[in-house]
């Protein structure tokens, strides 16, 4: 077993820089194989995620070459069948982002029904309902979703609620169907942007990514290309918070300041202070923290993968802050970790009430999911003593060199393996 452990209490200093974004590059490496041919991706974060999704595409029958650290060259000219086992999906969400993809190339795609983070229902009911409006059969069979058409046909889509995962898998699907695909009411994230800048750089014709409407005139093929991804607004945002949190004085580099404004909203009113440049931010905390209410809303709301970092910072604000999540049913589970810790937090079903204490204690937890996990990672720096955090796969999902990146700025944070034997005994 490996987990971290973490010595509280440094703030963190110096500068780090934001890795590749992880929701673009796991919509883009599915997406590569509309092309038929060879595309470079750069700026690819190194994450579990990503080798996944590499895994998979090699499985298919496609060669993938890593060019450096942060480049890969995928070709996708040869594709055995257009499957994507449960073996291979059941560890990530985005793996369904290949019913989309396959379906755009191959005219059928069988996938399984995908894993990832657990917090709440995660319905694919939008996804279903894209593919359906283009002319697709669609049916569930022993947790696969299969679906196939004979020809698809462009057509006017209004989705129900904002969904992220919707909007790309429909896009992806959508970009060879014959005539206009208008999407409405669609999610407005940097990384749909992202992918949408991707396709057209492979030839596809897509326009109004990041407004409500996206409009997809549907060409014949695409080719292959390179192409940079965005730095991840996550993994900037997470640094943002564990600097503010800790009381630091850190320049976040390779960043996109335009996307992390809502949270640079949040962690003024919070008490830090914050600069912005053109491709990086510093964040500087020199008093203590103010209670500060936060709503997560679809983007450029606050987003919901901030939700936990954000509230773990807001445990030493004096008074009572007012956390709301807009986008999950159950997205705070990991505040029963934190209460281990000392925090002060009551959850009312989508709202957390979190009163202020004066100090957080170390102690062992678990990380629940990915950006819990980042909470937890923040709440160690903060506390007093010794945090011992367990199942960190969950962190690393989603985290390039997160222990590195830490102690460069001074943490005290360590990764450590515990044989199984010991873990056995322990039990
Ligand atoms: C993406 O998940 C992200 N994952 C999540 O980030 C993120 O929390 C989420 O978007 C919201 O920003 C990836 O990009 C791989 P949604 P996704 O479809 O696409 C409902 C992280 O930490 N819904 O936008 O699965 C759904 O229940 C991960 O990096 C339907 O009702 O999220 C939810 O309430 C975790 N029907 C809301 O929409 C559907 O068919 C938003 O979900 C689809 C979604």
């Amino acid at each position: 077993m490996e987990k971290f452990v973490i010595e509280g209490g440094t703030k963190l200093k110096g500068e780090v820089t934001i890795s590749g974004a992880k929701n673009a590059a796991v919509a883009i490496i599915p997406a590569t194989i509309l092309a038929k041919g060879r595309c470079v991706i750069e700026n690819i974060p190194n994450i579990s995620d990503v080798t996944i999704l590499l895994r998979i595409l090699r499985e298919m029958g496609c060669t993938v070459n890593l060019i450096d650290r942060t480049t890969v060259e995928i070709d996708t000219t040869y594709i055995h069948e257009p499957v994507v086992p449960y073996e291979m999906a059941r560890h990530m969400r985005a793996s369904y982002y290949f019913l989309g993809s396959l379906l755009g190339r191959c005219n059928e795609a069988s996938v399984s029904m995908p894993g990832g983070c657990h917090f709440g229902v995660r319905p694919i009911d939008q996804h279903i309902k894209g593919f359906e409006a283009l002319g697709a059969s669609v049916s569930i069979d022993y947790g696969m979703i299969n679906a196939k058409w004979d020809t698809p046909i462009g057509a006017h889509i209004y989705f129900d609620v904002v969904s992220v995962g919707a909007t790309i898998n429909v896009m992806l699907s959508a970009v060879k169907a014959k005539g206009l695909t208008v999407l409405e009411n669609v999610a407005k994230e940097p990384h749909i942007v992202d992918l949408a800048n991707f396709l057209n750089s492979m030839g596809a014709d897509i326009r109004g990514a990041g407004t409500d409407v996206i409009k997809i005139r549907g060409v014949d093929m695409l080719r292959g290309t390179t192409y940079s991804i965005i730095p991840d607004q996550i993994e900037a945002g997470t640094y943002m918070v564990a600097t503010a949190a800790t009381g630091g004085d850190v320049l976040i580099k390779n960043v996109i300041p335009k996307h992390l404004e809502s949270i640079t909203d949040k962690l003024e009113k919070a008490g830090a202070e914050i600069t912005e440049y053109d491709d990086a931010i510093r964040v500087v905390r020199r008093q203590p923290l103010i209670k500060t209410n936060v709503k997560t809303l679809p983007h450029p709301g606050f987003p919901t993968d901030m939700q936990p970092q954000i509230t773990v910072m807001l445990c030493l604000a004096k008074g009572t802050s007012i956390i709301t999540e807009g986008v999950w049913d159950n997205r705070f589970k990991y505040v029963d970790e934190l209460r281990r810790m000392g925090a002060n937090i009551q959850v009312d079903g989508r709202v957390a009430v979190v009163e202020g204490v004066d100090q957080l204690t170390g102690a062992p937890v678990k990380a629940t999911d990915l950006r819990a996990g980042a909470a937890l990672l923040i709440g160690g720096l903060m506390a007093d003593g010794m945090t011992e955090i367990e199942d960190i796969y969950h962190i690393e999902r989603g985290y390039e060199n997160v222990v590195e990146k830490l102690q460069s700025l001074g943490a005290n944070i360590q990764k450590v393996v515990v044989p199984d034997e010991v873990v056995a005994k322990a039990l």
